[in-house]
């Protein structure tokens, strides 16, 4: 090979890294070479052969030659010593492992600005679409009141095939894993946990305040079956797995919950594993972003995009800390320096359905609108609080669905 190149060294080699892989290959005139590739098992096939693969995670870290570290392996913990490690070494760092980045943010800002580095992650909100970069770059002047979207490529395939193709839940559960899209662990999928990470990363640069994964309210696709998507279809809607944040004149609230959305709403026609972001800021207005929320070859197209932006020079700037926010926009008086109070409860207006002998009480909610029973199954229309949802225990039941309504 001729040329002078940016030397990666590449941890993981996993769906994604065969993904960033296949994208350099394809880009021939790329500046970038994968100089070595650090993996947990030596023993296992690798479909490519032209690479160095290694066990020895130093000899990476602590090469002078590699000035690009590419994180993409599956395990949060060993992604955190890899990344933090990287920086301190005056390393650049792109990485994929939105759970490490949504646990650890706070750290990871600090250790950007003492060690002068710079790390990116744009592939571990919505994959293939350039959200983070927008929020940093475009709209950093401009104060973001709701952000929300469908950050779950598996889940969205999952509904997509059951309620639109009328698939079996196995059979979509076992496309899903075949693609590539569901995660080693599943219930980060199923139980939305993975939507919450992504949610946490993006409201930290949409509004420039930390909200960690616990602390956001998240409820996820389980126990969501045929009659609930025929409640739904009946209604003029469909169900997606939304998580979103949204600014008022309090506060911030974020959630992950499956909606009920209008058909004909943007993000009711994001379908299979597409992700798609619904943004409402205060100048621009209503913006909307769809793209291929997983898979390797999308997901690599970002990591190669923020290896070509870090090798640049580019870096977050958090930058919403800063600004002072613009004049006549309804919210909180708050100095440049301060940051927005969390919500941590909210109103929600549901549908909760409940089959052979789950309860629902009906102290549950603040108003009801709507009781009906047909054999075992019964459900409520009405509005709750999410700390009662939260109080009570049947959110545990399997048998119980829970659906916000617009
Ligand atoms: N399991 C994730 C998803 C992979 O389904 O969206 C991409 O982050």
């Amino acid at each position: 090979m001729q040329g002078v190149y940016n030397k990666i060294g590449l941890f993981g080699f996993g769906c994604v890294g065969h993904g960033l892989y296949q994208v350099l290959q394809a880009a021939q005139d790329a500046p970038f070479l994968i100089h070595k590739v650090c993996i947990r098992d030596a023993t296992k096939e690798r479909p490519v052969h032209d690479l160095e693969f290694t066990t020895d995670k130093e000899s990476l870290l602590y090469d002078p030659a590699i000035k690009i570290i590419v994180e993409l392996t599956s395990d949060p913990d060993a992604a955190l010593e890899i990344v933090t490690t990287a920086l301190r070494n005056g390393k650049s760092v792109v990485s994929a492992n939105k759970k490490m980045i949504a646990e650890h943010l706070p750290l990871l800002q600090r250790l950007q600005e003492q060690y002068g580095t710079s790390l990116l992650y744009e592939a571990s909100s919505a994959a293939s679409i350039p959200i983070i970069r927008n929020l940093e770059s475009y709209f950093n002047r401009d104060n973001i009141l709701c952000i929300q979207g469908i950050l779950n490529g598996s889940t969205n395939y999952i509904l997509h095939r059951m309620f639109t193709e009328q698939c079996t839940y196995a059979a979509a559960f076992a496309e899903a894993l075949q693609s590539g899209f569901l995660e080693a662990d599943s219930d980060n999928d199923i139980l939305g946990y993975d939507s919450r990470f992504k949610l946490s990363i993006l409201s930290a640069h949409a509004f420039g305040r930390y909200i960690s994964p616990e602390q956001i309210w998240c409820r996820g696709i389980q126990g969501i079956t045929k009659e609930d998507a025929h409640f739904a279809q009946r209604h003029g809607y469909v169900i997606k797995l939304i998580a979103g944040a949204k600014r008022s004149a309090i506060g911030i609230h974020a959630d992950v919950a499956p909606h009920c959305i209008p058909v004909g709403e943007p993000l009711a026609g994001v379908h299979y594993a597409d992700n798609g972001i619904q943004l409402e800021s205060a100048f621009a207005g209503l913006q909307f972003f769809k793209g291929t929320g997983a898979g390797g070859i999308a997901t690599g197209s970002a990591v190669w995009s923020d290896i070509s932006a870090v090798s640049e020079g580019y870096r977050y700037r958090y930058a919403k800390k800063q600004v002072a926010l613009p004049v006549g926009i309804p919210d909180v008086a708050r100095g440049p320096e301060e940051e927005p109070p969390l919500l941590q409860d909210t109103l929600l207006r549901v549908y909760i359905r409940y089959t052979g002998g789950s309860f629902i009480p009906e102290e549950l909610f603040e108003e009801i609108e709507e009781v009906f029973t047909r054999g075992a199954t019964s459900y409520c229309i009405g509005t709750a609080q999410i700390s009662a949802l939260q109080h009570t225990n049947i959110l545990q039941d399997d048998r119980v669905c829970i659906l916000v309504l617009p």
